[in-house]
């Protein structure tokens, strides 16, 4: 069973149509990464699935139950992080932590203990929360949405505004949630950032779904780039497809894969071109996605 079902979920303010039949999926000890520019979405579709925003059309399930219809029990194994972590800066970590527990009943000193160690802050945890980090007060955060036990983790951007070390503890705790079962929805508007935590990418624009894909899709076809050098790069114009691009009077850059490579590079040289070096370079995951979606750029 899915632990998220969404269906054609739609979202109008007033006559504005933000979300378009917005559908995807997570399951047990997935990372969905939700990706898209700002405006596309992602902070609405989130808010939807909390019930923070109330649904137009279309219909969520969260483990089994319609939100619509049965929102406690659908919201109840569900943690959040939406927005910048709501914790009071003059407590320790260990405060803010002990004030949320109070909301739940039946949970024991020993999974807090043990939540703290999970998200790491367990040497600064008696420190007040003004000493910490960004990412130190995004894994309070993360701790703080996990007190309930959720088998279903939102988080809306939590990698804005964090360093690259911020950015690797949070894999690593997400990655060990996943492990435990938890399925994750992670919303950014970086593609890249997120590329190294998820299994499955899901792309917004527009408040249109361009596409789901698992990450191994992805990276068959992340691999197809080539540039290429010649004496002059206004000769070879015409033999462009829309994919490709000229850099400079030098270099161009091809996708193509690795039998249409071959026939294409002889069609030059067949037309007298002079082809100097051909260089396979990785697709970065953002350009894969433009492929994916027909040329066109996801903003
Ligand atoms: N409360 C609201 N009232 C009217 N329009 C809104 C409201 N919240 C968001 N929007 C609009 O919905 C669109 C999607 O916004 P949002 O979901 O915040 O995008 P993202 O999180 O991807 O940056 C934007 O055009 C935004 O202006
Ligand atoms: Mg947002």
């Amino acid at each position: 069973m899915n632990i998220l079902k969404v269906e054609n979920l739609s979202k109008k303010f007033g006559k504005k149509e933000v979300l378009k039949n917005v559908s995807f999926e997570i399951n047990k000890g997935d990372i969905l990464a939700f990706i898209g520019p700002n405006g596309a979405g992602k902070t609405t579709t989130i808010k939807c699935l909390l019930g923070l925003q109330k649904i137009t059309k279309g219909k969520v399930t969260i483990n089994g139950y319609d939100l619509k219809k049965n929102f406690v029990k659908a919201i109840s194994k569900v943690g959040c992080l939406v927005e910048a972590p709501d914790v009071y800066m003059y407590l320790t970590g260990y405060e803010n932590l002990i004030m949320q527990k109070n909301y739940y009943k039946n949970i024991s000193e020993e999974e807090i203990m043990s939540i703290i160690k999970l998200v790491g802050l367990e040497n600064r945890i008696y420190d007040k929360v003004s000493k910490y980090s960004l990412g130190m007060r995004e894994r309070l955060g993360i701790a703080i949405a996990l007190i309930n036990n959720p088998n279903l983790l939102i988080l809306d951007e939590p990698t804005n505004g964090l360093d690259p070390e911020g950015i690797k503890d949070l894999r690593e705790l997400l990655l060990k949630l996943a492990k435990n079962g938890v399925g994750i929805l992670i919303s950014s508007h970086n593609l890249s950032e997120l590329e190294s935590f998820c299994n499955k990418v899901c792309i917004i624009s527009h408040g249109e779904i361009l596409s789901v894909k698992s990450i191994q899709e992805i990276k068959k076809i992340d691999e197809n780039k080539y540039i290429i050098k010649t004496d002059d790069t206004t000769k070879i114009k015409s033999y462009l497809s829309s994919s490709d691009q000229i850099i400079d009077n030098n270099y161009f850059e091809v996708i193509k894969d690795e039998i249409d490579i071959a026939k294409f590079i002889k069609k030059l040289v067949l037309k007298d071109i002079n082809i100097y070096e051909v260089k396979k370079e990785a697709l970065s995951l953002e350009e894969a996605f433009i492929n994916i979606a027909g040329g066109k750029k996801i903003d």
